[in-house]
């Protein structure tokens, strides 16, 4: 975690009541309240359970921390299961939902460019493929059903990368063995959704879980051109991104997701495309000069 040298083992319950001190509420989902807190002179962030009935959802984020760490999510310090504690590297720049205020911020002004938008849509992009080929399994970010919510789920770490910090919502996703998902029993709706997502009875009849057909981990893959879009804002240059990946976008928004690449497909695409731009730049660069 951050400048420390050597590893640890993750603190339990007895180290966390000892030597971990709360200082402020920092952030709050339905699941958990973020506390920054101090640990050894160092920052983390101290995640308690909202409400009692969330137990479950806390727990299995807890499992998906323990079981994920690697350089695409949030490094886990340490637990207690008796009072539903998490304690996580602390990240100053907070989730992507305030990506465009930081940029805004004076020092963080210059960083604000195509390039480093576009290595955050890569970066996004790189955790969506890890998930769909975790140690586990197939997993999907369920948590996801605006773009907000999307947002909040993954934190900027001072570096400017991105890592998924949420982790409450992944189920998995099996098909040898017929096992498909759904994102919660309740009816989800709006437009930012995987159409196989939504209510398929039409309005006539009344939403009912047993009637909901499951769907798996492409629903990520529908809202990959959403995301991105936001990543990459209105820059110098922004709009160049968004033309060359105008066709895998396509691609992403089909109906059938079946017909929807991989993350690893989307990947490899962003990649080729941001080798292809900064390689123009370079020879329009030595043209100036000449
Ligand atoms: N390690 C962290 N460093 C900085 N901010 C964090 C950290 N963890 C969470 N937060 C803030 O708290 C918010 C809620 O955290 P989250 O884990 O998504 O809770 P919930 O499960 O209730 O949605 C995040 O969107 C983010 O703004
Ligand atoms: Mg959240």
């Amino acid at each position: 975690m951050g400048a420390m040298k050597n590893c640890s083992a993750w603190l339990n319950c007895e180290a966390l009541k000892k030597e971990v001190r709360k200082l402020k509420l920092v952030g709050e989902g339905a699941v958990k309240k973020v506390y920054l807190s101090e640990w050894k002179e160092m920052k983390v962030a101290l995640s308690q359970l909202t409400l009692p009935a969330l137990k479950e959802d806390f727990l299995h984020g807890l499992r998906m921390l323990q079981s994920l760490q690697s350089r695409h999510v949030v490094t886990l310090v340490g637990y207690c299961e008796d009072n539903y504690s998490i304690l996580t590297e602390y990240h100053p720049l907070g989730s992507l939902k305030h990506l465009n205020a930081t940029f805004n911020l004076p020092k963080y002004q210059n960083l604000n460019t195509w390039q480093n938008r576009f290595e955050l849509a890569i970066d996004y992009v790189s955790i969506i493929r890890y998930l769909h080929n975790s140690p586990l399994g197939v997993l999907v970010m369920c948590d996801s059903n605006d773009l907000d919510k999307v947002l909040s789920q993954y934190l900027l770490t001072s570096d400017f990368h991105l890592v998924a910090n949420d982790l409450d919502a992944l189920p998995l996703v099996d098909k040898e063995k017929g096992v498909w998902v759904k994102c919660g029993p309740r009816e989800i709706m709006g437009d930012f959704v995987a159409p196989e997502q939504l209510w398929p009875h039409g309005p006539g009849v009344e939403f009912h879980d047993d009637l909901m057909p499951p769907y798996d981990e492409k629903t990520d893959i529908w809202k990959i051109p959403a995301v991105t879009d936001y990543l990459l804002d209105h820059v110098e240059g922004s709009d160049i991104v968004r033309f060359h990946l105008f066709d895998i976008h396509a691609e992403c928004k089909r109906q059938n997701p079946s017909m929807r690449p991989s993350a690893q497909t989307v990947l490899e695409t962003y990649k080729r495309v941001l080798a292809l731009l900064l390689k123009e730049l370079a020879q329009s660069d030595s043209k100036e000069s000449l």
